[in-house]
């Protein structure tokens, strides 16, 4: 609609000025004039302006060649390249332009010769006097004088130009047929200074009557000499051209200066209408002669008057003309701007017009649009209300099935560890039962994958997954799995691989995401392979672009082409495939590939294969997806009665059999609890609490471990029993292993908040918390073994420990405070500890795996062996002041720790 409204607009506005361009002139007239500087040229040229002026489509162009002839060859050469269409030439020689004349001529250009002839007949019409009638008219008037021998002087012009020929030729043709008169000189124009003088001295030889000038500038300049000479009277003088106005002809013979002039018309209006007949396309004559006469003093006047007349006329007409110009001007402009308003006002009255439509148009769409609105908005309300229907319906479903699945751990957690307790019975192995056993054990494996799977998606879609990376040696990690598959692959005669370019590659990934990636992967490869395939693992280390990349490769069924790009979308199932699956497995790969910020990517030709890009080192991780001290893995993929050996966790093996530890399980589910008792009494002595007396089970009987769920019965929950016990100072170095069945990040950053040393999520397997429990117990003796070899620093040494920094501060302070008191008791201290004597006595061997008399007695020798090195008191002396009852008890402790008597021990140093 725009673009018609402004075409409009344009067009009438073009339509308008197009109107103002009817003064356009229609044809072009150039006109070449060889001399510039006389009268009778520039009467010449005037004549032609005036001329052109009364013809309205008449463009004409003067061009002045100066007497340079070059110049007037480049001129006409102009006007034959410009177009002009007609050209007038006023030659300054007959021969140097004729070329360019014809060249003019026979390109259909028609061209005007004026005054003097070209040595060529090749040009449209010739506008000029009779020069030979200007020379017999001039010798005429001589003749008619009838007198005898009169003597005459001719000054001819200085050029071969036809007017000088033509004029000689004339002149003489009278004079010589008259007895009466003779040329008795004849002179050129350049001469006339230098020969004129000597001519006026030798007038008594041969005298003169009459002086002949080819123009009437000659003549009089002929009579300025002779006037000089004061000779003037005797002789008469006769010019050519007859121009009125001062100096010219006419004047000259008014003023007697001059006896007559031969009146030798320029042609140039003459000239001008021959040309406009030619553009009007009339006939004209080739040869065009103008009329001559001779001026004297009986008709100068007349001839005087008449061209002041015609003068006069002239310049009315062009005043007129001006006038007339400047009326055009204005009505042009006037009728511009009349023109415009009008166009404006076509473009006003077809806007009105056009507004007036579009606003009816517009008010018709509006109407049309509030009603489709209206229904759009009806629409999407229902649709609104329907969708948060769904959603919240949706929502409800999901939790129920979420919660559900939460719900299935636990029961799960306790069959499957039944059944590895019933594997270890040794007849159950043998009898056919353990067949069934497996099955129920495999089956409860695969349950369980099933429902993490389900929860790992539920994670995946509420984006709740944060990665944990730890440092990993890929190749024992991949390892690992690979053994877990390997009874699988000779069952079924399946040729099974694992191979890499570089054994110590070591990977940050998230090992119990990238567990489930590889488990995911082979056991869709075993899905889908026939016995006697093959299967592979290849890792690549890239350096270059550091980056890993593993294959997984089968001989299986492959997938079709044509489903390529929808492996990895959820709930996809290949069209080729009967076997039931979920269809999120490789879903959940593919995002938990790319939470490590890798990719998957899946090629399939003779079997499938499926490639995991992996970053090297961590600048791709943020520092909160890195974690130093690893989860266990969650769930292993054993099948029933494998042998589970977890390299990755062995590394840190209890150095004590565990006959001697205590551990506290705080468990109100008694199937849980009975269960961990019955496998855990092997091993270690086991406290029991449903949770409503945890801390004062923990207090009384200072386990080492302790182990506790997160909803159990009491006022307060795992992380808050957890809490209390870690900061008791009782308590507070007893390594507390947190069970649950809340697998999420907030519990997780809970459990570490309340100070726990180990977050296990069920369902767990029971090799695992044997492990952990294990690892927990080297931990406790591995600081412990530290804290003895450096009791001396706990008062200076900044991160010695927490609470027992402080706590063997204190005992160290108090010791020291009575060391010379013999009397100073385990009890006394407890006392000032404000605890019993029983927690000092578990609390000391729990942290330095002594007896705290066993530390006193330490305490006091190690006082006594400093004064004994660096004072010079007495042994007996010595013993008092450390607290020994007498100097015999001091000797033999101090032997019995030191291996010399007190004695022996300071002579030696
Ligand atoms: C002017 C003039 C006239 C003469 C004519 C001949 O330039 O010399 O006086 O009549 O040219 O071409």
């Amino acid at each position: 609609m725009i673009k018609t409204k402004a075409f409009l607009f344009f067009a009438i506005l073009t339509l308008c000025f197009s109107c103002t361009n009817d003064d356009e002139k229609k044809y072009r007239i150039g006109f070449s004039q060889c001399i510039s500087k006389d009268d009778w040229r520039k009467v010449m040229d005037h004549e032609m302006i005036v001329e052109a002026s009364l013809n309205e489509d008449i463009d004409l162009t003067i061009f002045q060649a100066n007497e340079d002839i070059e110049i007037q060859k480049s001129q006409i050469e102009t006007m034959i390249n410009d177009g002009f269409d007609v050209i007038i030439i006023s030659p300054l020689r007959p021969d140097p332009l004729v070329s360019l004349i014809e060249k003019a001529y026979d390109k259909g250009i028609p061209v005007i010769i004026v005054d003097r002839k070209i040595n060529s007949q090749k040009f449209t019409a010739y506008v000029g006097a009779n020069n030979i009638d200007v020379g017999r008219m001039a010798a005429k008037y001589i003749a008619s004088q009838n007198k005898e021998n009169i003597s005459v002087l001719e000054i001819k012009g200085s050029d071969n130009s036809s007017p000088v020929i033509e004029r000689h030729l004339g002149f003489h043709q009278i004079i010589n047929s008259d007895p009466n008169v003779s040329i008795n000189y004849s002179i050129k124009e350049e001469n006339l200074p230098q020969r004129l003088p000597q001519i006026l001295d030798s007038l008594n030889i041969k005298p003169i009557h009459y002086v002949f000038g080819f123009n009437d500038n000659i003549a009089h300049d002929a009579w300025k000499i002779t006037k000089s000479k004061a000779t003037e009277s005797s002789i008469k003088f006769i010019g050519v051209d007859g121009l009125n106005g001062e100096n010219n002809g006419i004047q000259l013979v008014q003023n007697g200066v001059l006896s007559a002039t031969v009146l030798y018309p320029t042609g140039g209006d003459e000239a001008l209408k021959i040309a406009v007949k030619i553009l009007r396309n009339e006939k004209v004559d080739k040869n065009n002669i103008l009329n001559t006469t001779i001026i004297d003093f009986r008709n100068a006047e007349i001839m005087k008057n008449q061209y002041d007349k015609i003068n006069k006329h002239q310049y009315e007409i062009e005043s007129q003309q001006e006038k007339i110009k400047l009326q055009k001007q204005t009505y042009s402009t006037q009728s511009n701007i009349l023109k415009l308003l009008l166009g404006l006002l076509i473009i006003s009255l077809l806007l009105v017009v056009f507004s007036i439509y579009s606003a009816y148009s517009n008010q018709k769409k509006k109407r049309e649009l509030e009603i489709r609105n209206k229904k759009i908005t009806t629409q999407r309300n229902q649709i609104k209300k329907i969708a948060q229907e769904i959603k919240i319906s949706n929502e409800a479903k999901v939790n129920f099935f979420t919660g559900l699945s939460h719900e299935f751990k636990t029961p799960i957690t306790l069959i499957l560890s039944s059944i590895e307790s019933l594997s270890e019975n040794k007849t159950l192995k043998d009898n056919k039962l353990s067949r069934e056993v497996g099955l129920i054990f495999n089956n409860s494996k695969r349950l369980l994958r099933l429902i993490n799977q389900l929860l790992d998606f539920r994670k995946i879609e509420d984006r709740k997954f944060i990665l944990k990376a730890s440092e990993t040696n890929l190749i024992k990690f991949s390892n690992l799995i690979f053994n877990d598959f390997k009874r699988e692959a000779q069952k079924r005669n399946i040729t099974f691989s694992i191979e890499t370019d570089n054994e110590d590659l070591n990977l940050f990934i998230d090992r119990n995401l990238m567990d489930k990636v590889y488990f995911n992967l082979l056991s869709n490869a075993f899905k889908f392979t026939p016995n006697n395939g093959s299967i592979s693992i290849k890792i690549h280390d890239i350096p270059e672009i550091n980056q890993v990349k593993i294959h997984f490769k089968d001989s299986g069924i492959g997938i079709p082409t044509s489903e390529m790009n929808q492996v990895f979308s959820a709930f996809y199932q290949g069209s080729n495939n009967n076997k039931s699956s979920s269809g999120i497995g490789l879903h959940l790969s593919k995002e938990f590939v790319e939470l490590h910020k890798g990719s998957i990517e899946v090629k399939s030709k003779h079997g499938t294969e499926f490639i995991v890009t992996l970053y090297k080192g961590q600048a791709h991780l943020s520092t909160d997806e890195i974690v130093y001290d690893p989860d266990i893995i969650e769930e292993t993929v054993l099948s029933f009665n494998d042998g589970y050996e977890d390299e990755v966790f062995l590394q840190n093996q209890p150095t004590q059999s565990g006959d001697h530890y205590s551990i506290l399980i705080i468990e109100d589910n008694l199937d849980l609890a009975n269960y961990l008792h019955g496998k855990l009494s092997k091993d270690y002595h086991i406290h029991l609490s449903d949770g409503s007396d945890a801390i004062e089970k923990a207090i009384e009987t200072i386990p080492d471990i302790i182990m506790c769920d997160i909803n159990v019965s009491g006022s307060l929950d795992g992380f808050e029993i957890c809490k209390t016990l870690k900061t008791d100072l009782r308590t507070s170095h007893i390594p507390n292993i947190i069970l649950t069945a809340l697998n999420n990040k907030e519990s997780y950053i809970q459990g570490l908040q309340s100070g726990a040393d180990l977050f296990l999520t069920k369902p767990f397997s029971f090799a695992i918390l044997q492990q952990s429990i294990k690892s927990l117990l080297y931990n406790r003796e591995k600081l412990r073994y530290y804290f003895i070899n450096n009791i001396h620093k706990v008062d200076t040494e900044q991160n010695f420990g927490l609470l027992e920094q402080d706590f063997i501060s204190k005992i160290n302070k108090h010791i020291e405070e009575h060391i010379d008191n013999s009397k100073f008791s385990v009890e006394q201290l407890a006392e000032h500890l404000n605890i019993s004597r029983v927690q000092l006595y578990r609390k000391m061997k729990a942290i330095l795996g002594v007896s705290i008399s066993d530390y006193i007695q330490s305490r006091r020798l190690e006082k006594a062996k400093h004064l004994l090195d660096n004072t010079s008191l007495t042994i007996s002396e010595i013993a008092y002041a450390t607290g020994f009852s007498s100097p015999n008890y001091f000797s033999t402790s101090f032997k019995n720790k030191y291996q010399k008597t007190p004695k022996k021990y300071r002579s030696n140093t």
